[in-house]
């Protein structure tokens, strides 16, 4: 939908309201997003933005951003955390070459099942190995088998925010070293910079502490070299240096 005045919020399914104009957000749409869309990638946003939860998905123009980044560090082997309905997950799934894994977690298999459909068709499911549950878990036993340690290109992280410092913990030690962790929201919806008597809304109260404990952890570790960009909710890629 077109932002429609100054005072209007943009209502963009996934669009976040970070920047400072929504005409300029409409313009990136418009002319470099859309257009280029892939067609599954459309049809699964379409198929999305008719689900009640809809302010999850990722935006379509991160969704632009990430297959463009993975295709820059030519990744293969992958991982998604928090998957909902598959719109992150499918841009991976487009990017990575046709031997290309992806490791996708959620604890909700429903939502995945949504978009699976619209996967299937566009020929990469193959390509996902979806676990259903908790992350955490799971990354505590791939960190003990030697095997999965820097063997990742990319990992996605866009899932519960008070986890992502555990996620951090293992994560550093899953990826390869050159290789890049994304996390998404580290801009929460502005909140970041909110004064301590803004009116939030309660979910992004909560979480704020925890965005804000994650940015500054990221910030002060030697191992990752780090970019925070205002895409989406904003994304903070971090590149193991060692
Ligand atoms: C913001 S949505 C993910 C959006 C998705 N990347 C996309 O492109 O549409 C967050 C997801 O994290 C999942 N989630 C929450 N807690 C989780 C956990 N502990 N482990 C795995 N997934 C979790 C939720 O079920 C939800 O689907």
């Amino acid at each position: 939908m077109a932002a429609n005045g100054d005072n209007m919020r943009h209502q963009e399914v996934g669009h976040k309201s970070l920047l400072q104009s929504d005409a300029l957000y409409q313009y990136i749409l418009d002319t470099s997003v859309y257009p280029r869309e892939p067609e599954p990638m459309k049809e699964l946003r379409e198929v999305t933005a008719k689900h009640p939860w809809n302010l999850m998905t990722t935006s379509a123009d991160e969704g632009q951003f990430l297959s463009m980044l993975l295709k820059l560090i030519n990744a293969k082997n992958t991982m998604e955390i928090g998957v909902y309905t598959g719109y992150s997950l499918l841009a991976t799934a487009l990017a990575i070459p046709d031997e290309g894994k992806i490791l996708a977690m959620d604890i909700n298999r429903e939502n995945y099942e949504l978009g699976l459909p619209v996967i299937e068709k566009a020929g990469v499911a193959h390509k996902i190995d979806f676990k259903e549950g908790p992350a955490l878990p799971v990354l505590d036993e791939m960190v003990k088998d030697e095997k999965n340690l820097g063997s990742f290109d990319f990992i996605f992280v866009d899932a519960d925010k008070d986890n992502y410092i555990n996620y951090h913990k293992r994560l550093i030690d899953l990826v390869r070293v050159g290789g890049v962790i994304g996390y998404d929201n580290t801009l929460w919806s502005g909140s970041v910079v909110a004064p301590p008597d803004a009116p939030l809304r309660k979910y992004i109260r909560y979480y704020r502490d925890f965005v804000l404990e994650l940015n500054k952890a990221l910030a002060a570790d030697p191992r990752i070299e780090i970019c925070m960009l205002p895409v989406g909710d904003g994304v903070t890629l971090c590149r193991r240096v060692a």
